[in-house]
């Protein structure tokens, strides 16, 4: 069999300074573990539009559909804030994500225990939180027809319109209950199936899907404004939530916040299984560019580093893996190493993003 193969995409800004981290990463599990990777690197963004004057080359586009998962670093950046909407660097994302048709977007919340205090909320509610926001991502009410600004008598009417098929209420079902059996083993569905029929369908259909095809996964429904409240009290109640395109824009932001800073935040954003059964994928932090700390050193790699431990866990079943990645990050936190946008106590002194990826490596070592 052929090793798994990875596109990394570096991009711009802070985005090649982490992903430099990640391949130390990636290179330990070769030399330490015997997982090899076949990995190829490429453009994107405004260095993608440097070169060849668009964001995404199509034979990048090529290359990110045969591979098992690509890895994202960043895109944009105040260089090319004045090009034309059709090749600002963000296009480039955008093309990946709809050729691919990305249409689950996972966003854990995950608290270390060292950076506990660094929530707005008490410690010991984000005290070893660990849940997973499923987001269906390529339909719902930011795509829904017919939408726009329209005369109606003597004024103006705004309409969007929430709209989801039995299909594709049916195929985030299925990410979710796919990706909790490789966690707690435990769904949550959120809509307002009190108030709108669009969330009646989604109930019926993703009990139906539980029901035929994952009755050994635990699954609850709620609905969304409960969910919100739920998240701030007790959030460690969830291990998957599933939800649609629009309330899982703003509930996960919000269950982010419970763990604290930007750089610590991983995302992954999943198609349908290819050929060999793995989904489409993509990896990337949920941060931007970052221009304001680019070529300084300061750059958090951790959000990166944890997107890749997604990918060991979520394309290439390598849970266990995963888990190690994030033991590591959980060790060096607990050593007390920051990068700047941990820094929250007297004293402490900042180390960089190289020193931060080889205290990881360090750690990975320790483990075996
Ligand atoms: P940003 O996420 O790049 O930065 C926001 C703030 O967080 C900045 O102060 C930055 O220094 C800090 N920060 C972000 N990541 C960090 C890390 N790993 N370590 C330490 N500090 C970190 O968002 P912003 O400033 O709104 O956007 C900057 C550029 O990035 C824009 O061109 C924007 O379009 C692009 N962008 C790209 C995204 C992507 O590629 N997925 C997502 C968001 C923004
Ligand atoms: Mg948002």
């Amino acid at each position: 069999m052929s090793n798994p193969s990875l596109l990394i995409l570096p991009g711009d800004g802070i985005g090649p300074e982490v992903m430099t981290e990640v391949v130390k990463i990636i290179d330990w599990f070769g030399a330490k573990r015997g997982i090899a990777f076949d990995v190829s690197t490429d453009l994107v963004g405004g260095a993608a539009y440097d070169k060849h004057g668009t964001p995404l080359h199509d034979d990048t586009m090529a290359r990110a559909q045969e591979v098992d998962a690509v890895l994202l670093g960043a895109v944009g950046g105040p260089r090319y804030d004045d090009l034309d909407f059709s090749v600002k660097p963000e296009r480039g994302l955008l093309r990946l994500r709809k050729e691919m048709d990305l249409f689950a977007n996972l966003r854990p919340a995950q608290c270390f225990d060292a950076l506990a205090d660094f929530s707005s909320l008490k410690k010991d509610i984000v005290a070893g939180l660990d849940i997973m926001i499923v987001r269906e991502l390529t339909s719902g009410v930011y795509f829904g027809e017919p939408r726009g600004i329209f005369k109606e008598g003597n004024e103006r009417v705004g309409i969007n319109t929430q709209r989801y098929t039995e299909s594709e209420i049916d195929r985030i079902a299925r990410a979710a209950f796919e990706l909790a059996r490789k966690r707690g083993n435990k769904v949550c569905s959120m809509e307002k199936a009190n108030v709108m029929e669009s969330g009646i369908l989604w109930r019926e259909v993703v009990q139906k899907v539980h029901d035929e095809d994952y009755a050994d996964v635990e699954l609850s429904h709620m609905y969304a404004d409960n969910g919100a409240m739920q998240l701030v009290r007790a959030p460690k109640q969830f291990d998957v939530i599933v939800t649609d395109n629009l309330f899982g824009d703003v509930l996960s932001d919000c269950a982010a916040m419970l763990t604290g800073s930007l750089g610590m935040l991983p995302s992954a954003s999943l198609g349908a299984p290819m050929a060999n059964g793995r989904p489409k994928a993509m990896y990337e932090p949920v941060h931007g560019s970052a221009p304001d700390i680019t070529g300084q050193g300061k750059a958090n790699p951790i959000a990166c580093i944890l997107s890749f431990a997604m990918a060991l866990r979520y394309s290439f079943d390598l849970g266990d893996e995963a888990t190690r990645v994030e033991k590591a990050v959980e060790k060096v936190l607990a050593d007390g190493l920051r990068t700047a946008d941990l820094l929250g106590h007297e004293g402490e002194t900042p180390i960089s993003t190289t020193e931060m990826g080889d205290a990881i490596v360090a750690a990975l070592d320790a483990s075996l």
